[in-house]
């Protein structure tokens, strides 16, 4: 049974046949309104979530589909000890694909190795996310019209980051593209990332404090939250949170088709002022994550033999 854990579970190619998938869905939405009827997607989500959770019951609904749903692991048997394992058998009987959020570094994998439907891996901790990536990767391609030859900075929590860590291993792999790490010290992208993935492929990248800086030679510049839920100490995580805060002055020195991205949601790293640049792509995002999500489930139940 194929999951996604991680976004190099799918190939280039598969990644480019769901964004191409995704694009037909925003030209024709009509002809995929029944492509799911009768299944059911279940949504189990052990940690907040507006986006991923709202979007990917959107994305089920406007497949003809059914969606389930656990909303919090406060409200599900979790809070009596059941365990990731056992939760996923016991929803497989129920639903014939399953969207999980979990706080927990691989707890998705877990899911997986239980399930006997798909599960696609809806963030786990700070490791990866691989569908926001794919939201991500169709808003570059709307907005880039590709992915090779981008110089791509990503700015703010890269440590604890998971959108950022999926989003350099997708990125890696087109050719031309090159990498500008700007965070404080204490928020550098792991080691193990540089290494694996940046340094085995040969990939440039660049890492400096510096937000202004950096900016002039940007085409795209991906801002990320401090995440408050990460930290051991609130002491930490006061003295970091406004690192960064994009603002329409910081802009004048960018190119004039910067796409600025962010996986929501932002606290007080882009100034809301900048909402109202043409160059703000962080809404498009979230509405691109619906399709590229309705492309995914359509995929994998087709894999599954469970659609039609
Ligand atoms: N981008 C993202 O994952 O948002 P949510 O936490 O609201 O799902």
């Amino acid at each position: 049974m194929r999951s996604i854990i991680d976004i190099q579970d799918l190939t280039i190619e598969e990644i480019q046949a769901l964004i191409m998938t995704a694009c037909d869905i925003i030209r024709d939405p009509n002809k995929y309104s029944s492509a799911c009827r009768g299944k059911k997607l279940a949504t189990l989500f052990f940690e907040p979530s507006t986006r991923t959770r709202l979007s990917f019951e959107a994305a089920m609904y406007e497949l003809g589909g059914y969606v389930l749903s656990v909303s919090s692991g406060s409200s599900s048997s979790a809070a009596k000890g059941e365990s990731v394992a056992d939760t996923a058998r016991v929803i497989s009987c129920y639903a014939d694909i399953i969207a999980m959020r979990h706080p927990k570094e691989g707890a998705a994998y877990v899911a997986a190795q239980n399930a006997t439907v798909p599960i696609i891996n809806a963030g786990d901790g700070g490791h990866s996310h691989p569908t926001q990536t794919l939201a991500d990767l169709l808003t570059i391609h709307l907005e880039k019209g590709g992915f090779g030859d981008l110089t791509v900075g990503l700015c703010g929590d890269l440590k604890f980051g998971r959108t950022v860590h999926s989003l350099i291993k997708a990125m890696s792999r087109y050719p031309g593209v090159k990498f500008v790490l700007i965070s404080p010290e204490e928020l550098k992208l792991p080691s193990y990332i540089k290494k694996d993935v940046l340094k085995k492929n040969d990939v440039p990248y660049e890492q400096t404090t510096d937000l202004a800086e950096a900016i002039p030679q940007l085409d795209i510049l991906y801002m990320t939250r401090v995440q408050k839920e990460r930290f051991f100490n609130e002491e930490d995580y006061l003295r970091l949170k406004d690192s960064y805060i994009l603002d329409p002055k910081k802009l004048e020195a960018a190119k004039k088709d910067l796409c600025i991205m962010h996986p929501l949601p932002r606290v007080n790293e882009i100034s809301v002022a900048v909402d109202r640049d043409p160059r703000a792509c962080y809404f498009k995002q979230v509405l691109y994550g619906k399709y590229i999500r309705m492309a995914l489930i359509l995929m994998l139940l087709e894999e599954a033999g469970a659609c039609v």
